[in-house]
């Protein structure tokens, strides 16, 4: 059965089929190239997938939500009033929802009463594609069709995000939520993160497919790091800033980051800002490349970034470096890199598609070679962001 009408049906039977029972769906996103620049005021990559998450969802007349997430059954119905929020951090999968509620109400936007919902993902959590910002996302969009029309889908990106950041705890810059509002079908978003300015850049891959391979591994360090990360780029900044006037790394070239970078006090900063000004120019370099028809380039740049990520951010680990080497020397293969935040997660490669199945056969073996663990390997398309479907 379609997940459309699985969360239909198990939303009739959980909360009756009276009313307007309404469907919606956001999906994941998968980043191209320009990682970890987000919240270094850099450019960034992503498309949306056709992967997410599904909610069937009516309109209450008084203050209570009532959820059920067909993917965690056993914690059955959870209840409670959209009044009254705080911040907390119990980690639980409906604090994205309540986050989204709250950040809403914090941001001026008043929801005048509660929702029956049940939803259902299709993407796989914790593998870093974005499944959190697709709950966000989610939630938001059915807010604004149920009660907000007139808040633009930016808006609930950066709703999500605030949320995330103020309600959850985690410092995350604003990609992922906008792919998950903002996408569109076969085109990558590449969106400037100091002025939210966006340019859809058709993905035109007629020989080659975009794969993305999951290591099924995550390590618990990611949140911590993260936000570890992100507070050395700042201080990496912060030194910059006494030497030259600038308001984020994305502003610096690399040549006036060489001219400057002997100001940055801490080695360890020193290679978070690299990355983060050279991540910037090789997605500036990529988008130009794709555009220009020249994917060798945007292959060659992929590459690259997944390099500076485990070397000089620091934020790739022994599964996902055994995922890109392979790659990279597999035939067909454009070019490989992870995707995300790091830490575990799935890597993004370009791949001829006339060897896409020599490429997964043997990435599976060589995978479970090193590792000792099966792989998920799946190819994607870029896919339209969050919307109501029914
Ligand atoms: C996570 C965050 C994003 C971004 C990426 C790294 O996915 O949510 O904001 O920083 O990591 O590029």
């Amino acid at each position: 059965m379609a997940i459309v009408d699985e969360v239909k049906d198990e939303f009739c039977k959980r909360f009756g089929d009276k009313g307007d029972i309404r469907i919606y769906f956001a999906p994941g996103r998968v980043n191209l190239i320009g990682e970890h620049t987000d919240y270094n005021g850099g450019h960034v990559f992503p498309c949306a997938l056709s992967l997410g998450n599904y909610a069937a969802v009516r309109k209450r007349e008084d203050d209570r939500v009532r959820w059920f997430n067909m993917t965690y059954p056993d914690d059955g119905v959870i209840e409670t009033s959209i009044k009254g929020l705080k911040p907390g951090d119990n980690g639980l999968w409906y604090d994205y929802q309540l986050g989204v509620i709250w950040a809403f109400g914090e941001n001026g936007h008043e929801i005048p009463s509660g929702f029956d919902m049940v939803m259902k993902a299709d993407l796989p959590a914790g593998s870093g594609l974005s499944a959190s910002a697709s709950i966000e996302e989610l939630c938001a969009v059915i807010i604004r069709d149920l009660f907000l029309p007139d808040i633009s889908p930016v808006d609930c990106a950066i709703m999500g995000q605030y949320s995330e950041n103020r309600y959850n705890g985690m410092n995350c810059g604003i990609m992922d939520q906008f792919a998950s509002a903002m996408g569109k079908k076969d085109h990558a978003i590449f969106l400037d993160t100091a002025t939210l300015k966006y340019d859809y850049v058709p993905l035109n891959l007629r020989n080659e497919k975009i794969v993305v391979i999951n290591s099924r591994v995550k390590h618990s360090l990611a949140g911590s790091a993260y936000n570890d990360r992100r507070s050395e780029s700042e201080r990496a900044l912060k030194d910059i800033q006494a030497v030259k006037a600038v308001e984020t790394l994305g502003d610096l070239s690399t040549e006036e980051f060489e001219e400057v970078k002997a100001a940055i006090k801490d080695p360890v900063c020193l290679k978070r800002a690299r990355h983060a000004v050279y991540e910037n120019i090789r997605t500036i370099d990529a988008v130009a490349a794709l555009k220009s028809g020249d994917l060798e380039s945007f292959g060659k740049l992929m590459n690259d970034s997944h390099v500076s990520l485990r070397d000089d951010y620091e934020v790739s680990c022994k599964e996902l470096d055994i995922l890109a080497e392979e790659a990279w020397k597999t035939e067909g293969c454009i070019g490989s890199r992870m995707t995300g935040g790091g830490f575990g997660g799935c890597t993004v490669s370009i791949v001829k598609k006339d060897s896409l199945e020599s490429f997964e056969a043997s990435m599976k073996a060589a995978y479970k070679e090193r590792t000792g663990i099966d792989c998920e390997i799946f190819t994607a398309d870029a896919a339209d962001g969050a919307g109501r479907i029914i």
